[in-house]
């Protein structure tokens, strides 16, 4: 590691001012001597290192505390990157995919052995996207390698979407962080594997099943998506395996009609020092302090978009559970809230229905 003390650069969400190409020339210039940059994406925030070096990567497991099982995404700045790394070659459905890029989308493909196994967790598989965010795609280009990149939380913690959500993991641990404002998706990108036919659908994001399965034909849905896994389960995504997304405080899930989860919570403040996560449409209905909002019942962007730094916010509160309104369905974006919800519930849900 080459850090000092961490560098805090601001730069505008077009990286588009000579100021901006500076600043990132300079966290490009760490990355190449194997440094740590935390950057922003459209998603979350990442934790990034040269993808090709073995050592640099090791340092991103250790600043994140995270199982070295666990592979690693990377982050590549351009389409004709892919071939480089992956074995594109009978990779059914890849094009497809890839005219949608960059986007908040990863596709997993067979591995080419440039590719270090601690990048990849010891598979023989790698996961590669290119981001739709232009800081992201410039400080990747700058860099002139692969960008292995998680998201830049201390391992189990929700992701940071804001630079100040990752100045409090990650200050002191990383060489830079570029601040690049508020990431506008705020869940990661969806992860499809086509190293199983028909492809599997690892985790949900902002690219939806419905569109993957309209691209696609046929696309498998991990049931680890809703689901716990069932004790020795064959794993395809190392990460499923891990609690992940939750604040310190304990999560309930509640699911049913509104007025029913809005009573609920109502009767529940009564007695006990609760924090309550909904849509900003029923917040006036609700007694509770401590109520935190976004979107609404039929905006379940704006909700996905707010839902990490919300459950964050939670352990700065006097409350002593979070109570988290679920989507209606599990339609569109609605399913990678209920993902990442069910799993920083640790799966409690309450059906009022
Ligand atoms: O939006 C995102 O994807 C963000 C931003 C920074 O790009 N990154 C991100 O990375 O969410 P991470 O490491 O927090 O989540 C990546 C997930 C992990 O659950 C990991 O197990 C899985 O992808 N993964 C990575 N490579 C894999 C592979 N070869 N096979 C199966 N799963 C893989
Ligand atoms: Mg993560």
């Amino acid at each position: 590691m080459i850090l000092a003390k961490t560098e805090i650069l601001k730069v505008s969400k077009n990286a588009g001012t000579a100021e901006d190409i500076e600043k990132l020339k300079f966290a490009s210039d760490v990355i190449k001597r194997g440094g740590l940059c935390v950057f922003p994406t459209e998603t979350v925030y990442g934790l990034g290192a040269d993808a090709l070096n073995e050592k640099a990567v090791k340092s991103i497991y250790e600043a994140k505390g995270r199982p070295q099982n666990n592979p690693l995404i990377i982050h590549l700045s351009d389409k004709k990157e892919i071939e480089k790394y992956c074995l594109t070659e009978g990779a059914c459905g890849l094009e497809k995919l890839t005219s949608l890029m960059p986007a908040p989308l990863t596709v997993i493909l067979k591995a080419k052995d440039i590719v270090p196994k601690a990048t990849t967790g010891g598979l023989d598989t790698v996961a590669f996207r290119i981001p739709a965010n232009a800081v992201a795609r410039k400080l990747i280009e700058l860099s002139g390698t692969p960008v292995a990149a998680p998201s830049a939380n201390i391992s189990g913690k929700p992701s940071p979407t804001n630079a100040k959500d990752v100045i409090e993991d990650m200050d002191s641990k990383v060489d830079v962080i570029i601040d690049g404002g508020e990431c506008e998706i705020g869940i990661e990108s969806t992860i499809i594997t086509l190293c199983e036919n028909p492809p599997v659908l690892l985790r949900p994001g902002k690219i939806s099943f419905e569109t993957l399965t309209e691209l696609l034909g046929e696309v498998h849905m991990s049931h680890a998506v809703l689901d716990s896994l069932k004790p020795g389960e064959k794993i395809l995504s190392p990460g499923m395996a891990y609690k992940h997304y939750a604040p310190d405080k304990p999560v309930i899930l509640l699911k049913g009609g509104t007025e029913k989860k809005i009573n609920y919570v109502n009767e529940k403040n009564k007695s006990e020092k609760i924090a309550v996560i909904c849509y900003e449409s029923d917040r006036e209905k609700i007694n509770c302090k401590d109520t935190l909002c976004a979107g609404d019942g039929n905006n379940n962007e704006a909700y996905a978009a707010k839902l990490f730094s919300l459950l964050r916010s939670t352990d700065k509160l006097d409350a002593d559970k979070v109570y988290a309104f679920l989507p209606k369905d599990t339609s569109g974006i609605s399913l990678a809230i209920y993902n990442r919800l069910m799993r920083a519930a640790a799966f409690n849900v309450i059906n009022l229905d």
